[in-house]
C-alpha cells in the first residue's frame, strides 16, 4: 500500500477521458488499494483514478453509509429528483461551491472480480457518484458551480464531500 499524489486543478490529466478497464490485473488491485488509502488519508469521501494520474475508469467511494465501494467502469443508468448543496473536491483544495445534482442515482459497475454490480444512492451518495463519474470524463465540479466558488478552511468540507 502506498499513498499516491493527488493531482490538482490545472493538471491536464484531470481533463482527459479515461479508458475502460478490461481486466483486473495485480497493478489495478494495487491502484484500488492505494486509492482507498489516499482518499482516507485526505479525509475524502470519493476519489477517481485520474486524480492520482491514472486514466482508467475506476472510482472509490466511502460516504460512511456506503461502506468502502470500488467501482470499475461505472455508468449511471437512472437518475431522479434534484438536490442543491455545497460540494468540494480533493483536486480543488480549500474551495467549495454549490452544485445541483440528482437526488437519486442508480449505477452499474464491475467489482474487483469483474462481477457486474448495481447500486442505488440518494443524497450524499448520489452526489458523490455523479461527482466521481464526472472525473472519468475529464470534468470537475467547478464547471457546474452556481454562484461563486467559496474559500473554505482546509479540511472543513472534505468530511462532507470529496
Ligand atoms: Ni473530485
Amino acid at each position: 500500500m502506498a499513498l499516491r499524489t493527488i493531482r490538482t486543478e490545472g493538471d491536464p490529466v484531470l481533463n482527459k477521458v479515461c479508458r475502460e478497464v478490461k481486466e483486473v490485473t495485480p497493478r489495478i488491485s494495487e491502484l484500488i488499494t492505494d486509492m482507498f488509502e489516499t482518499m482516507y488519508e485526505a479525509n475524502g469521501v470519493g476519489l477517481a483514478a485520474p486524480q492520482v494520474g491514472i486514466l482508467k475508469r475506476i472510482v472509490v467511494i466511502d460516504t460512511g453509509d456506503s461502506g468502502a465501494l470500488a467501482m470499475i467502469n461505472p455508468v449511471i443508468v437512472e437518475t431522479s429528483g434534484s438536490q442543491t448543496g455545497d460540494e468540494g473536491c480533493l483536486s480543488v483544495p480549500g474551495k467549495a461551491g454549490c452544485v445541483t445534482r440528482p437526488n437519486y442515482v442508480k449505477a452499474q459497475f464491475y467489482d474487483e472480480e469483474m462481477n457486474l454490480c448495481e447500486i442505488e444512492g440518494t443524497e450524499l451518495l448520489a452526489r458523490c457518484i455523479c461527482h466521481e463519474l464526472d472525473h472519468l470524463d475529464g470534468h470537475l465540479y467547478v464547471e457546474k458551480v452556481e454562484g461563486t466558488l467559496k474559500s473554505v478552511e482546509y479540511g472543513e468540507y472534505e468530511e462532507l464531500e470529496d
